[in-house]
Order: C-alpha cells, then structure tokens, then sequence
C-alpha cells in the first residue's frame, strides 16, 4: 500500500480530463495536477523546449512525493517519454497517446483519423503507433495548433470557435473515416462539440479511460494502490483566476467540488 499521490501534469487545462478519469475510476487515490500554463500551448515549442520545461514539471510532481507520474499530454508523451523514463528511472510513467489500437480493430471501413497538435502529428512516435496498429488502416493524421489556446482561455461556447472547429474537422468529414482517435487531452472537452459535428456515423474516441486503467494495473503491479482518504490539489504555473474559471467550466460544479486546493506556482 501506498497513500502517497498520483502524480498528473500537462502543459495547462486539457490534462484535466484525464484526471477526471483518474479520480472517478481510482476513487481512493490522492493526486496532484500541475498545469504549465504560463508557457502553454507546447504544440508548436520546440522538441527541447517542450524537454526542458516537462522536466521541470516532472521534477517538481517527484518533489511533492508521487508514487507515479502519469502525462496528461500527448505532446510531451510523444516527444519526451523515453527521455523522462531515462532521466527518472525509480518512479513509474505512464503516457498518453491517442487510441489508434482500438481505433483500427473498431473500424469498419478501415479509415481512421486522429486529431492532434502539429508536433504530435508529425512525430516518428506517432507514426510509429500507426504503423504497428494500424497498418491494415488508412489513417487520415492531422494537427491544429489553433484549438488549445481557445480551451486554455475557455473560450469555446461561441459561433467563431464552432466555424473554427467545423473548419478544421472538414478534412477528417470528408475523408470516409469511420473513427476519429482524440490525440490532445485539451480536445476531450470538445468531445460532444466534435460528435455533432462529425455525425452519428462517426464514433469518437478519448484516451482517457485507458489511461486511468493503466494507472490502476501500474500500481497494483507495485502494490502502491491507497488505502487512505483522498484529496485533489491542483497547481498551475499561469494566471490562477483564469485557471480556476476554466477548470469550473471544463469539469463543472460536480467534479470541482473534490478539489482541495488550487494555486498558482512558479518553477
Ligand atoms: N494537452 C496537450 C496534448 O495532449 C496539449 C498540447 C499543447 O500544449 O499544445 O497534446
């Protein structure tokens, strides 16, 4: 057994839906959010920007004594993964990337698109998974750097950010694809946004229940599940106001009243 909390960190606000899977399936574990949203979007940063400042949130999760780091960010999983395993090998990482198994076994016209940042699009990572999961697949995969500042500021219930959104879905609507693999965290909260878009024909699939079961197996594995009382505490590196009204807006009233505490840090 081990009390002691599950790490969570993203480049700002999209992680949190993954957290929120985490919390609802691990109802016994603590965790600690860390948001970088003083230098989000990673989307469009460098490969060593995006090293250097994941290292700082890894360092910092490690300083509050996690048992696991989980990254809520398919950018920095992508690009960074292997790296931060290396440079902290004594805790468990678990990564997120998008779906693209299941996306290729649950496709019946063997077309598939994943929506995710310019940098994970073109990344040999991403390729790689699509080549080893979807070779049988014609994947449409595509990037937009556009979206993630919006949701950063929760500006997404408004005619210009649904044109936008319709805008830069046309491709995957009128490719013939039968699954549409979410590769952003940021882009789960668009999720009914996307399926109206997209129509009942296409269904849309998020990592985030897969992310919360990997987590659980990990700590099983390592007989480091709770046996303790919760508690959520989040930390952002930005504006804290801006991150609190979006975080309530993002996970609504429910989901906020488990969060401890919420406050601003700089690392
Ligand atoms: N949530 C991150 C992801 O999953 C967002 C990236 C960004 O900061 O651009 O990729």
């Amino acid at each position: 057994m081990n009390n002691n909390p599950i790490g969570i960190l993203d480049s700002g606000v999209g992680g949190l839906s993954v957290w929120k899977e985490i919390a609802g399936y691990l109802s016994n574990e603590s965790t600690i959010y860390i948001a970088d949203s003083l230098n989000c979007p990673y989307g469009s940063k460098s490969n060593e920007q995006i090293y250097q400042l994941s290292k700082r949130l890894t360092q910092f999760l490690i300083d509050k004594k996690v048992k696991i780091i989980v990254i809520a960010c398919n950018t920095i999983t992508v690009l960074c993964l292997n790296k931060l395993r290396k440079d902290y090998p004594k805790i468990p990482i678990v990564g997120t990337v998008p779906v693209v198994k299941t996306a290729s076994e649950r496709s019946k016209s063997k077309k598939i698109g994943i929506l995710s940042t310019e940098n994970t699009a073109q990344s040999e990572y991403q390729k790689n998974l699509i080549k080893k999961f979807a070779s049988d697949c014609n994947v449409v995969n595509i990037g937009t750097d556009k979206l993630v500042p919006l949701i950063e500021k929760g500006k997404i219930d408004n005619k210009v950010f649904d044109n936008l959104l319709k805008e830069e879905l046309r491709y995957f609507r009128e490719s013939g694809i039968d699954i549409l693999a979410l590769g952003c965290t940021h882009f789960t909260f668009l999720r009914s946004k996307i399926e109206r878009i997209m129509g009942k024909e296409i269904v849309v699939l998020d990592s985030g229940s897969a992310i919360a079961r990997q987590v659980k197996r990990v700590l099983e594995a390592n007989n480091a599940l709770s046996s303790g009382s919760f508690s959520h505490v989040f930390y952002t590196t930005g504006n804290i106001e801006t991150f609190h009204q979006v975080a309530k807006k993002l996970l609504g009233k429910e989901d906020m009243k488990m969060v401890k505490s919420m406050e601003r840090i700089s690392i």
